[in-house]
């Protein structure tokens, strides 16, 4: 029997082995997550998000991210984010509604973004959605903090 790395039995000592801290997500050249519910432990500090776009397609034509916001804002920060340009990854700049997001990309490529676990308020319901306009209403998903 191998032993352990240290750094493993080291890592996260506030959060059980497993525990959810992270939101992986994955979108290719339509219009979709690869999941509509994700999971995170709420022992965790610091949730970071991992989006990988799968396809091919460039961000101009099929970009993607993900915001996370509280469920019930969700349309509201959509529909702002539709003037809103891909420099500033299609929110309304300064928008306070929004409690994290991951910068745009196209095929191949990845984009991580991590926000303190406490701006998830037990009790809400969250969500997790793409803001590139038109993609909201598909690419949209809840999270289920636990
Ligand atoms: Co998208």
């Amino acid at each position: 029997m191998r032993a352990l790395p240290l750094t493993l039995l080291l890592a996260s000592p506030l959060v059980h082995a497993g525990a959810h801290c992270d939101i992986a997500l994955k979108a290719g050249d339509s219009m979709m997550y690869d999941q509509r519910s994700v999971g995170l432990d709420a022992a965790c500090k610091v949730y970071t998000i991992h989006l990988t776009h799968t396809g091919t397609m460039s961000v101009g034509d099929m970009g993607h991210n993900v915001v996370i916001a509280r469920t019930q804002d969700v349309s509201a920060i959509a529909n702002d984010g539709m003037t809103a340009t891909l420099a500033d990854d299609f929110i309304k700049p300064g928008d306070a509604r929004v409690i994290a997001h991951t910068k745009t990309i196209g095929g191949g490529e990845k984009a991580d973004a991590s926000f303190p676990a406490d701006r998830l308020k037990p009790g809400d319901a969250y969500s997790f959605f793409c803001s590139v306009p038109g993609h909201a209403e598909l690419m949209v998903g809840q999270i289920v903090v636990k």
